[in-house]
């Protein structure tokens, strides 16, 4: 089975960001991916989202499809999708990093590395930048406490 990476990113409606909604949504994404082989991983800086999705073709470009059309987020971008790749992001079927809220040393580093905007970490648009950032994100929820930012 042909199997992918897609990322992209987006902006949230604000009433996403509300007490625990956010946190429901991605526990609800982690049951159908999980039962879809899809895995990744959602970063949230402020208001703008950056999220990975690998796994089946099929299943993937079906995920894209609502994750598109769902009015909870808004002015969706692409900014890479690979076929053939190895998986990178296979650690939780789906989890959040809230940038927000990562230690003050590790938002330091972020910092440097991604800048500032409107006084949240920068969330890049191109498409290397933001494989580097998910990386680092994969690493700082690894890290976390297993219930930080849920
Ligand atoms: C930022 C964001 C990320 C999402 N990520 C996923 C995901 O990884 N998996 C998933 O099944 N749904 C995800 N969703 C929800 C889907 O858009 C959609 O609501 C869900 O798959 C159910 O589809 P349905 O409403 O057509 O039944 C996400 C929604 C948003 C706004």
């Amino acid at each position: 089975m042909k199997r992918c990476r897609l990322v992209y990113r987006s902006v949230a409606a604000p009433s996403l960001l509300e007490g625990t909604v956010l946190a429901g949504l991605v526990d609800r994404a982690a049951e159908r991916n999980a039962a879809a082989g899809i895995t990744g991983l959602l970063v949230l800086s402020g208001h703008r989202f950056l999220q990975v999705l690998e796994g089946p073709v099929g299943f993937v470009n079906e995920l894209m499809a609502r994750i598109i059309a769902d009015k909870r987020h808004s002015r969706f971008e692409l900014l890479s999708y690979d076929q053939s790749v190895s998986p990178l992001f296979y650690d939780w079927s789906m989890t959040i990093l809230r940038l927000n809220e990562v230690p003050p040393a590790l938002r330091e580093v972020l910092i440097a590395k991604y800048d500032l905007e409107h006084g949240d970490i920068r969330v890049p648009n191109d498409s290397f930048s933001a494989h580097s950032l998910l990386l680092d994100a994969r690493w700082a929820r690894a890290t976390a406490d297993p219930n930080a930012g849920k």
